[in-house]
């Protein structure tokens, strides 16, 4: 039978679940209904990642034990996931003892193998991310290059994983496997960091307890596992690796769903401890985006952290399920607001669903009590159901591909087609000249949409779509996918039902925090509007670019040198490494924000911005059409 394997990370129980968390999670849980609905073998895996040093000092300041604080945190997300009805086969927990059977087993495979040794570990360590960087990584030699927190300075005895040895089969993996990484613009970066050089990985640390100690076979108890090993791990002890590998044959997995700041971590160090352990590769490394705040990086210390509770409860798991995976291209990051997810709902949910399934019900009552038959659609609506068909067969590759975005959006436009074929065939008037059967032919081509859209919709929205199908008589189940999107049948002669309005129109916000560090404007209470004045702070000039050369050790930047028609050009460090190479810009023209305050990247010095579009084809630098003189004012 076939399978899917799908996961989310496990989670960090130094906090409280919120919206990054909830939004991998629904993401996992969307996929793995999406593949049960189509009759895979499916098991879905979450859980929490309970140990190392970052647990260990929350629990401190807490005045906890590591384990009484994880037990805590840990019931927390599992309680949320269950009242969010995630549908996960599976939470694993990093405390758990077959787990740490696990991975104390995988750890002496690698070392029987010769994939580990011991040294003297001497770097930096950033306790945020549970991360090893080298000084030459590190932003003005003190902060960390992912989350800028401070790091510190560690020099210990360790065991190292010969991470090296890997680095030719791991650039094979991302040349032979075009989808390996999930949106297929992430996999350069990836690449990069490769080629450009690595370093074998301190796996154990000395200096806190709380972690996986190593297999007594090695004898060696003052260590403690690393937590990003421990925790990857977890991935196939949940299938019982190193104890009865009842699951094993689930492995691999088909879908990590992964946050773009752990990317590395699965397309880099997985991939090579499985390499170590000889089994083969999961298939995708599924990479979304962040969401943030107001355009800011959500922070316990800003207090703008989204509770994704408060969002469901004010406006619907479902409603808040559908936003989350609409809203945002998969891989970008997106903004959360109340006004954005009360148009969604307003918009595509009430107007053009909800709206629909209630015109048909009225309709359907007014002139056949309620009772619809299909056998005159193909008659009078052949376009329709082909253009319908069409639409319906493409969404399968965006399921597989994660473009929920993509999905869903494509899903609308067969909504779109049944709303137009209700306003160009106008039922009402074919009924007064007499032409029922084709007025019927049209009522049973929207309950038909609306049939298989809620079938497809189902994974993303299980409640509201089971309430729609309910209606036109049928219930939501694989037998009826196969039926209706599968085999793309008609629905058979039933009764409608009718249903109380699913989408109510919001008008006001209806959560009333706003967070506290979100300064609004002065002049104005309209979210977002700025005054020309405002605008003409901004001094936008043409420039252009001279040199245009790489950082050392960074992914995403470029540093070049642009000409502003100033004395001379102005040194700007950019993040566009991953879509330009630096000889093709040589002599390009681009917009430059001019009097930005100078800041350092990376311990390089940046005097203005360059201005980019980005979208999920990639980044386009903007520059004008026709060459403008260098230091021309953009208006
Ligand atoms: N424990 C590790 C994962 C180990 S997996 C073997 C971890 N945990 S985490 O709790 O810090 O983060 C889990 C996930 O939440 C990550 O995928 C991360 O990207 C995601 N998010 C955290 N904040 C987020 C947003 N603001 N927006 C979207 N997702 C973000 O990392």
């Amino acid at each position: 039978m076939r399978k899917k394997y799908i996961t989310t990370p496990i989670y960090y129980v130094n906090d409280v679940p919120h919206i990054g968390h909830a939004y991998t999670t629904i993401i996992a849980d969307t996929a793995a209904r999406y593949f049960r609905l189509k009759d895979y073998d499916t098991f879905f895996l979450t859980g929490t990642d309970e140990h190392g040093q970052k647990i260990e000092e929350a629990a401190k300041k807490r005045g906890k034990s590591p384990k009484e604080y994880a037990d805590e945190i840990s019931a927390k997300f599992k309680a949320l996931w269950d009242e969010f009805e995630i549908s996960y086969d599976k939470f694993i927990r990093t405390t758990d003892p077959e787990h740490i059977k696990g991975v104390q087993k995988a750890f002496e495979i690698m070392y029987d193998k010769g994939d580990i040794y011991k040294g003297i570990y001497e770097g930096h360590y950033c306790i945020s991310c549970e991360a090893f960087f080298p000084e030459s990584q590190l932003i003005d030699g003190e902060f960390c290059p992912d989350c800028g927190k401070p790091t510190s300075l560690v020099k210990e005895e360790s065991y190292f994983f010969r991470l090296s040895k890997y680095q030719d089969r791991l650039l094979e993996l991302y040349r032979s496997n075009e989808k390996f990484i999930l949106p297929k613009n992430k996999k350069n970066e990836v690449i990069r960091f490769v080629e450009g050089g690595l370093q074998d990985l301190s796996i154990t640390r000395t200096s806190f307890d709380w972690g996986v100690k190593l297999p007594e076979s090695i004898n060696d108890p003052k260590h403690v596992m690393y937590v990003w090993l421990d925790a990857l791990l977890n991935y196939i002890t949940a299938l019982g690796f190193g104890g009865d590998k009842a699951l094993m044959h689930y492995w691999p997995a088909d879908y990590h769903l992964v946050g773009k700041d752990i990317l590395r971590f699965h397309a880099v160090y997985w991939p090579a401890f499985l390499m170590s352990l000889e089994l083969p590769m999961p298939h995708h490394i599924a990479t979304h985006g962040w969401w943030t705040r107001n355009g800011e990086k959500m922070s316990k210390s800003k207090g703008n952290v989204v509770d994704p509770k408060a969002v469901a409860d004010a406006y619907g798991l479902e409603n808040f399920r559908y936003f989350l995976l609409r809203e945002v291209p998969f891989g970008q990051d997106g903004d959360f607001s109340q006004r954005a997810l009360i148009d969604r709902i307003n918009s595509d949910l009430s107007n053009d669903l909800g709206n629909l399934l209630n015109r048909i019900i009225g309709m359907s009552g007014k002139y056949f009590d309620y009772h619809i038959v299909s056998d005159q659609v193909e008659r009078y609506h052949k376009k329709e159901l082909d253009d319908v068909k069409a639409i319906i067969k493409g969404l399968d590759e965006l399921a597989q591909d994660m473009k929920w975005h993509r999905y869903l959006e494509e899903l609308w436009k067969i909504l779109t087609i049944a709303n137009k074929a209700v306003d160009t065939y106008q039922p009402w008037a074919k009924m007064k000249e007499g032409k029922e059967d084709e007025a019927m032919a049209l009522v049973a081509l929207v309950a038909n949409i609306l049939a298989k859209t809620s079938l497809l919709l189902h994974p993303i929205m299980p409640k509201t779509t089971q309430t729609i199908a309910k209606a036109l008589g049928f219930a939501i189940d694989k037998e009826s996918f196969k039926r209706y999107i599968e085999d793309f049948l008609l629905l058979a002669p039933f009764t409608i039902e009718k249903v109380p309005p699913l989408f109510p129109k919001i008008e006001e916000p209806l959560m009333k925090e706003e967070p506290k560090s979100a300064p609004k404007p002065k002049e104005s209470n309209t979210e977002g509007v700025i005054t020309i004045e405002d605008f003409f702070k901004v001094s936008i000039k043409v420039g252009t670019i001279k040199e245009a050369q790489e950082v050392p050790k960074s992914k995403k930047l470029l540093k070049l040198q642009v000409d502003l028609g100033e004395e001379r050009p102005r040194q700007i460090i950019a993040g566009i490494k991953e879509y330009y190479s630096p000889q093709d810009l040589v002599g390009q023209q681009v917009c430059v924000v001019a009097n930005l305050k100078p800041a350092k990247l990376m311990g390089h010095l940046s005097e203005g911005m360059v201005l980019a579009a980005k979208d999920d084809e990639g980044l386009t630098l903007i520059g004008p059409k026709i060459p403008k003189k260098a230091g021309t004012p953009v208006k």
